[in-house]
């Protein structure tokens, strides 16, 4: 491993600063040239790549975003567009990659491993729905962003005795919404892994009133149907007076928390190992506190499993 480049793709995510800079160093102390790639694979197929020193990745650890930029390419998808990749890989005599994003991007990591180069994938999204790691970098901020908002939005709800109903991202997966749902104390979590809730909801919404409960907090994940729509029927099933809010892109942004920095350092640092041990085609990941290495095919044949039982104990703490 004489030259490895780095990328970050898909939606960005705090802490991918963070393990650039892993990569960056890491790289670096053991010997190899590191090349950050701008743009992510559409970058790489325009060639922007530009090596990086130790103290091109100063003063980044804390910073949310990606210094690399990042974006989301269809022409990448093209075998024309993954050919015009590699020879920018080899154009550069680049030994060795690391993405850093969601599942989407391993689909492209694989190819590009496929037609040769050693390519190992670090977990960067907020969603937490990349299989073969208990958490992805970005996460552990989105929910202490999210918290952070229904704590404020549990102010008003109880000054007014109203139902606010939030609705957090995480595309097809239910991990924000449990989590914080669970830290922030929401009376009722609907999720895209248990589509059936809301008549639940609403069920619990009715029991708690009746029990003096005025006010109450309802998680809503995007994938899980649309917030205002579900405002409407609690309103009209319960006869309170009910808000929506949508969080939106402020869980993509900000700080990093200590969890993401040092997640961040941990695996970004792993797949500078992998690429020197020889692998390719894997991704690294956290498992029971250990740093892990799961096959790509592995991760992509696998669906992203929300943790059940956290579900069930939000049920019962929020009664
Ligand atoms: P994430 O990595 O966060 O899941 P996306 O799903 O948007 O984000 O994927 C990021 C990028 O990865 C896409 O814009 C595309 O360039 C590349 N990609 C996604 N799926 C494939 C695929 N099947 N083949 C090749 N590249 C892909
Ligand atoms: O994958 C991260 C994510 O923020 C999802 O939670 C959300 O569904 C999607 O990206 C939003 O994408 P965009 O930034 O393109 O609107």
């Amino acid at each position: 491993m004489k030259k490895l480049a780095v990328l970050t793709s898909g939606g960005d995510a705090p802490g991918m600063n963070a393990a650039i800079r892993a990569v960056v160093r890491r790289g670096i102390y053991r010997g190899a040239k590191v090349f950050g790639v701008y743009h992510g694979y559409e970058g790489l197929m325009n060639g922007d790549l530009k090596e990086m020193d130790l103290g091109s990745v100063g003063d980044i650890i804390h910073r949310g975003g990606t210094i690399l930029f990042s974006a989301r390419s269809e022409r990448f998808k093209t075998e024309e567009g993954q050919k015009r990749a590699m020879d920018q890989l080899r154009s550069h005599d680049i030994d060795g990659l690391v993405v850093i994003g969601g599942d989407g991007s391993y689909r492209g990591a694989e190819k590009l491993a496929q037609k040769g180069i050693p390519v190992i994938g670090v977990p960067g999204t907020i969603d937490n729905d990349v299989p073969g790691t208990d958490y992805s970098i970005g996460f552990d901020t989105a929910v202490n962003t999210v918290i952070e908002a229904v704590d404020r939005i549990r102010d008003t709800a109880t000054s007014h005795e109203r139902t606010y109903v939030i609705e957090v991202m995480g595309r097809d997966a239910g991990d924000i919404a449990l989590w914080s749902g669970l830290a922030g104390g929401a009376e009722s979590i609907l999720i895209p892994e248990n589509p059936s809730d809301l008549q639940d909801t609403v069920e619990r919404i009715q029991a708690g009133y009746r029990r003096g409960k005025k006010h109450s907090i309802i998680m809503v994940a995007e994938g899980a149907g649309n917030a205002f729509d579900v405002g409407e029927t609690i309103k009209k099933e319960t006869g309170m007076e009910t808000r929506v809010t949508v969080l939106g892109h402020i869980q993509r942004g900000g700080s990093p928390t200590a969890f993401d920095r040092a997640l961040a350092s941990r695996l970004g640092a792993f797949a500078v190992d992998l690429l020197f041990e020889g692998k390719t085609s894997s991704m690294v990941g956290l498992v029971s506190n250990q740093v892990r290495e799961t096959d790509l095919a592995e991760v992509l044949s696998q669906r992203h499993k929300l943790d059940l039982d956290i579900y069930q104990l939000s049920r019962t703490l929020s009664m």
